[in-house]
């Protein structure tokens, strides 16, 4: 029996016994308690707790399952057997207060013997050692003896507050030949018997209402179903695998199946958790997904297979899954896009962490690798402390675990020491103020010049070496140094044709530009370099500014004369603009205002870069910044004849370069000032 027919005898099964039938809740739980929907009850957690309406007595679904991080975590056990995942499918049924011991004791008994088949020879349960009634039910349904077990085995909860009760589950007998216990038992259903709910102090308080939640593992189902052992050899991991061989050009072997394994089951639970919205990031859910699908291009990797794999396979997952779950189609282009992104950031840093790792292991004494080297793959290259720890557990070595937090800490107190502390440094250089060169703006992509400081972990130094985070002076620079809420440059400087320096900003300190970044070669003070920049960042940057501009002339005709600017800060493509006006916006202000900037960008106006005195500007009626200082000779952007502001930043030529303007949000940041985010450019469109 496949998955999709395993799947629908459950539920024709329950509806058949009065059960509502629902779809999967998502992935992400409405539950600040968990990273991830871990369980089919978690959607059902308010209802359970009597803090929501049961919108049915009786319900059933299949839901989809994610346990890596947090309190059910099995990610480090998935490739190693034959039933771990991260992600998997779990079928439950439920009662709120209707059936409860022996209806689900009955149902859970017929269903497996019954409708499924399964020998009850081959069948075991366990209750609570407590639990006197289910045992009593047990032995009277299906003629078995329970074997009684403790709170470690027989009482569940999704975290460590919220409903719980003592549960009794079934295993199945995978076969006496079958050497290791945990193996050959398995367990494919629990019944749990909602009843308590614990709160922060473990105190346990009587539910409302006493309740069935139930769940077993569509996986271990298939197993059963189709005479496997291993969960993935069933039908529908067997089409993930077939699909892995062709993308990476290798066939699975007795050696590399716990990679096959690996990138299958993180292919599900990357391609899904996506699908429901997860983002990849360095923070809690999106950091879980990060790690797994890192974890899996690591696997790739040491199937020879380089760069985007996941992304690659996501459609082997819509064959397989997609009639179950149709989100996974529905979102393909966007979960696609987004693991591109995120396999395109890592190949790399993969490639090059593994070697510093290998250069590592020979050095490695009594099997422990030193934090420090755990840190720096971390830091530098990415590798999420679990990746390192996976990639050396078939080695036997450990990590320093105490030794990685330790340089954290570290590396933790020095950035903070350094934004603090950088700024001072830097106004302490005097021969850079001597610079000329240093403070004015070109607009040139790509110049050469020399490297007149490095400051690294705030010391000024000679040379610096790949790895270093560093913050670099040079005699002259064509990187715009975040001013007047534009933020800077980034971009890259090469030293004979090798990039040595990724600059993520470039700051600025009283009028000298700081290139901050990441050394990827080394850097040494006199070296000659060319400096580029990232000229779609910067042009992005410019309509944003631009758009600025007619943002804020746009508002005084919409609004009134009055409408000040506060305060800016211009992205590549997006826009927050404070200004002076005392309520909220109308939809219909909005929408006039955003039309009008679209009106003027249609208009394709030329926008005017000029110097001029200050006195000029001014006769001409040129907008100025409240408060700001300004030289003798200034710069004035005038786009057509609707706007004209005293400005240092980056703009366009032609308002038809900002393509489109959308406004997202207006609101109030304190009384009398409201704040507008706009997109331009293709993120608008
Ligand atoms: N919530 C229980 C479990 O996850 C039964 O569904 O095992």
């Amino acid at each position: 029996m496949k998955y999709n027919e395993i799947r629908k005898t459950f539920l024709d099964f329950f509806e058949s016994k009065g059960h509502k039938i629902v779809p999967s809740a998502s992935l992400i739980p409405n539950d600040p308690t968990l990273l991830f929907t871990v369980a089919g009850m978690v959607p059902w957690k308010g209802i359970l707790q009597g803090t929501e309406p049961a919108f049915a007595p009786r319900v059933a679904d299949v839901q989809k399952c994610i346990r890596a991080g947090g309190k059910h975590n099995d990610l480090d056990e998935v490739g190693y057997d034959g039933r771990h995942h991260t992600f998997f499918e779990m079928v439950g049924n439920w009662s709120f207060g209707d059936y409860f011991k022996e209806g689900a004791i009955e149902y859970s008994w017929e269903l497996l013997t019954k409708v499924l088949g399964l020998d009850p020879a081959k069948l075991r349960v366990t209750t609570h050692e407590t639990d006197e009634e289910s045992t009593a039910i047990w032995k009277k349904v299906a003629g078995k003896d329970a074997i009684r077990l403790g709170d470690k085995d027989n009482w569940w909860s999704a975290g460590d507050t919220g409903p719980c009760g003592p549960c009794t589950e079934i295993f199945y007998d995978f076969g006496a030949d079958i050497e290791n216990e945990d193996d050959r038992w398995v367990e494919i259903w629990n019944d749990v018997f909602m009843q308590y709910d614990r709160d922060a102090n473990g105190n346990l308080t009587p539910l409302p209402k006493k309740n069935v939640d139930t769940g077993g593992g569509l996986e271990r189902w298939a197993a059963i179903m189709q005479g496997k052992v291993d969960n993935y050899d069933t039908d529908l991991f067997v089409g993930l695998m077939k699909s892995i061989e062709d993308v990476v050009g290798v066939q699975k072997n007795a050696e590399n199946t716990p990679s096959f394994k690996v990138i299958a089951d993180h292919l599900r639970a990357v391609g899904f958790a996506i699908a429901d919205g997860v983002i990849p990031s360095n923070t809690d859910r999106g950091y879980v997904i990060r790690r797994i699908l890192r974890r899996a291009m690591r696997h790739g990797q040491m199937l020879g297979h380089k760069g985007a794999l996941l992304s690659k396979l996501y459609p082997a997952l819509i064959t397989e899954m997609g009639a179950a779950y149709p989100e996974l189609a529905r979102e393909e282009s966007r979960v696609v896009e987004i693991i591109q992104n995120e396999e395109n950031a890592f190949a790399d840093m993969l490639q090059n962490g593994m070697k510093l790792l290998e250069n590592e292991i020979p050095k490695v004494n009594n099997n422990v690798l030193p934090g420090e080297v755990a840190f720096k793959l971390f830091d530098t290259y990415g590798f999420p402390l679990d990746l390192t720890q996976m990639i050396l557990r078939d080695k036997n070595i450990d990590v320093d675990v105490a030794g990685f937090e330790k340089s954290m800490a570290e590396q933790k107190e020095r950035s903070r020491a350094n934004t603090k502390g950088t700024r001072t440094l830097w106004e302490s250089q005097t021969q850079l103020s001597d610079t000329d060169d240093t403070k004015k703006y070109m607009p040139e992509n790509e110049m050469e010049s020399k490297v007149l400081s490095i400051l690294r972990n705030g010391e000024f130094v000679q040379s610096a070496n790949a790895g270093d985070e560093v913050e670099v002076a040079l005699d002259k620079t064509n990187f715009y140094g975040t001013q007047g809420g534009q933020v800077g440059d980034s971009g890259e400087i090469k030293k004979d044709d090798n990039t040595v320096m990724n600059v993520s900003e470039a700051a600025r300190v009283n009028n000298v530009v700081i290139h901050k970044g990441v050394l990827t070669d080394s850097l040494n003070v006199g070296d000659t370099v060319k400096t580029i920049i990232n000229q779609s960042a910067r042009q992005q940057t410019a309509r944003a500014h631009t758009a600025t501009h007619l943002l804020q002339a746009a508002l005084r005709h919409v609004l009134n004369e009055d409408v000040e600017q506060r305060g800016s800060k211009v992205s590549p493509d997006s826009v927050r603009f404070d200004f002076s006006f005392g309520r909220a916006m109308t939809p219909e202000e909005k929408q006039a205002t955003e039309d009008l900037i679209n009106q003027w960008i249609n208009a394709d106006m030329p926008v005017k870069h000029e110097e001029m005195s200050l006195d000029e500007a001014k006769s001409k009626g040129a907008m100025a910044l409240f408060g700001e200082k300004y030289g003798d000779t200034v710069k004035v952007i005038t786009a057509g004849d609707v706007s004209c502001e005293l400005c240092g930043g980056t703009h366009i030529y032609h308002t038809g370069e900002i393509i489109r303007a959308k406004i997202n949000k207006e609101k109030s940041i304190s009384s009398g000032i409201r704040r507008i985010t706009m997109s331009v450019g293709t993120l608008a469109e």
